[in-house]
C-alpha cells in the first residue's frame, strides 16, 4: 500500500513528554516529598500541549535564552521560528521555595498531580518589554496584557513530564492528539490538509473561507481552541455544538475532521496568527487560514497584520503555507460570499456584522440574517444565550 508523506513537525520530530510507565512510578512514589506548585488553566493546557507535541520542539516551558530569543526576533535560540513566549509565571515568594534542580509537582486545580517540572532555571523578566514586543501594546485592557500584568515576576522553566492526561469533560470523541491526527490524515490518504483556527460560532465567513481553502486541498482540519478564552467569548461547548450541525448539514463529511485545541487563547494577532499555524503543523497540516484581523482583539492590529508577519520569516522554516483570505462578506449584488477580491459590490451591497452586534441580536433571541449565519447554528446560539 502506497504511504502519503506527511509534513514533519516543527523542528523536526515530534516530542512526546508523556510519561512513560517507570518513569511515572518513580514520580508517584515521590509524590509526598516534592515541592509543590499549583497551576492556573493556562499553565495545564500548556503543559498539555508541550506533552503532546503541540508545541514541538519544545520539551518544556522556556528558560531565558529562548524566551529572550522568542520575545526579541521571534525565533527560539537555535533558531527555529517561534513566535509566542511559552513560560511558567510565578510570584517571587513562590519562586523562592524552589531551587534549581528540584523535581517540582505540578497539580492542577482540582489537586491532582499531572505533571513534573524539571527546574533548570529560574529567571525575572519585564513585562513591559514582553507586552510591547508580543502584544503590541501596554494596554491593559488588551485581555493578553491583562494576563500579563496580573501573573508572577519570575518565570520558572525546565522540562516537563505529563503524569495525568484527563479526558476532555465535554468533548472526549474530539481530543485528536496530534499523534493521532497525523495517523488519521494518512489513513485518509490526504497530502495536503488546511487547518482552521478559531475562537468563535461559525457564521457564513468562517464557512466560506473553509470552502474555498477546500476546493484546493485534500482536507480541513477544524481546529476550534478550547483552552482559556476571555469572559466575554461564546463558550466552547456551544462553539463545538454549532460545528457538529455545520459539518451534518453543510459540508462533506469525509473530507472534514473535527477536532479540540487544548491551548489558551492569547489574542496576541500577527505572532499568534504564526504560533496557531505552528500548532497546526505539529499536527499535520501542510496550509494555515489566516482571514481578517486573526486572533485580534478590539482594533490593537491592523486587519491584515496578521498576513503580513508572514513574509518576515523564511517559509520553508516555518514550514506550513498560510492561506491568506481577505474579509469576506455576503455580497447583495452578485448574491454570494465574497471578499473584494471576487465582487464589484460597493459597501452598501455588503452583509457583514460585528461580533458584538451580533451578540445583541441573539441575546434578545433574534435570529441574525440567513446572509451572516446559517439558521441551524443561529438557532443554536439563540438556545445558549436563553440558558
Ligand atoms: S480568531 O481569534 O480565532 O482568529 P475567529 O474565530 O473569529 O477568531 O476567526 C477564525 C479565522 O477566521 C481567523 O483566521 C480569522 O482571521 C478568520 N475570519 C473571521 N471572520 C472573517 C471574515 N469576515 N472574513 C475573512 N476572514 C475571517
Amino acid at each position: 500500500m502506497t504511504q502519503v508523506s506527511i509534513i514533519l513537525p516543527h523542528g523536526g520530530q515530534l516530542i512526546d513528554c508523556i510519561a512513560p510507565l517507570n518513569k511515572r512510578e518513580e514520580f508517584l512514589s515521590q509524590q509526598n516529598n516534592l515541592p509543590k506548585l499549583l497551576l492556573d488553566e493556562r499553565a495545564v493546557s500548556d503543559l498539555v500541549m508541550i506533552a503532546i507535541g503541540g508545541f514541538s520542539p519544545l520539551t518544556g516551558f522556556m528558560e531565558e535564552e529562548d524566551y529572550r530569543s522568542v520575545v526579541e526576533n521571534m525565533h527560539l535560540s537555535n533558531g527555529t521560528p517561534w513566535s509566542i513566549p511559552i513560560t511558567l509565571p510565578v510570584k517571587e515568594e513562590v519562586a523562592n521555595c524552589f531551587r534549581e534542580g528540584d523535581l517540582i509537582r505540578l497539580d492542577n486545580s482540582d489537586g491532582e498531580f499531572i505533571g513534573v517540572l524539571e527546574l533548570t532555571q529560574k529567571y525575572k523578566y519585564q513585562k513591559s518589554k514582553e507586552a510591547i514586543k508580543v502584544y503590541k501594546t501596554e494596554d491593559e485592557k488588551h485581555p493578553g496584557v491583562q494576563v500579563l500584568y496580573g501573573q508572577g515576576e519570575i518565570n520558572l522553566a525546565g522540562p516537563v513530564w505529563l503524569l495525568k492526561r484527563n479526558s476532555h469533560k465535554l468533548f472526549p470523541k474530539y481530543q485528536i492528539d496530534p499523534k493521532e491526527s497525523r495517523k488519521l490524515f494518512q489513513e485518509k490518504k490526504w497530502s495536503t490538509i488546511v487547518g482552521f483556527q478559531t475562537r468563535n460560532p461559525i457564521h457564513r465567513a468562517h464557512e466560506y473561507i473553509q470552502k474555498c481553502a477546500l476546493e484546493v486541498v485534500d482536507g480541513l482540519f477544524l481546529h476550534p481552541l478550547v483552552g482559556a478564552t476571555k469572559s466575554d467569548d461564546i463558550p466552547a461547548d456551544v462553539r463545538m455544538k454549532c460545528y457538529e450541525i455545520m459539518i451534518d448539514n453543510y459540508f462533506p463529511q469525509e473530507r472534514v475532521t473535527l477536532a479540540i485545541n487544548p491551548s489558551a487563547m492569547r489574542y496576541a494577532g500577527p505572532r499568534e496568527a504564526i504560533f496557531h499555524a505552528i500548532i497546526r503543523k505539529n499536527y499535520g497540516c501542510t496550509h494555515f487560514i489566516v482571514g481578517r484581523d486573526h486572533a485580534g482583539v478590539g482594533d490593537y492590529y491592523g486587519t491584515y497584520d496578521a498576513q503580513e508577519i508572514f513574509n518576515e520569516f523564511d517559509s520553508s522554516a516555518l514550514g506550513i503555507l498560510p492561506m491568506k483570505f481577505e474579509h469576506a462578506f455576503y455580497c447583495k449584488k452578485t448574491q454570494q460570499m465574497a471578499t473584494s477580491k471576487t465582487s464589484p459590490s460597493k459597501e452598501e451591497d455588503r452583509v457583514h456584522l460585528s461580533g458584538t452586534k451580533v451578540r445583541e441580536m441573539l441575546r434578545k433571541g433574534n435570529m441574525p440574517p440567513i446572509e451572516f449565519s446559517r439558521p441551524e447554528v443561529a438557532k443554536e446560539l439563540i438556545k445558549a444565550m436563553k440558558n
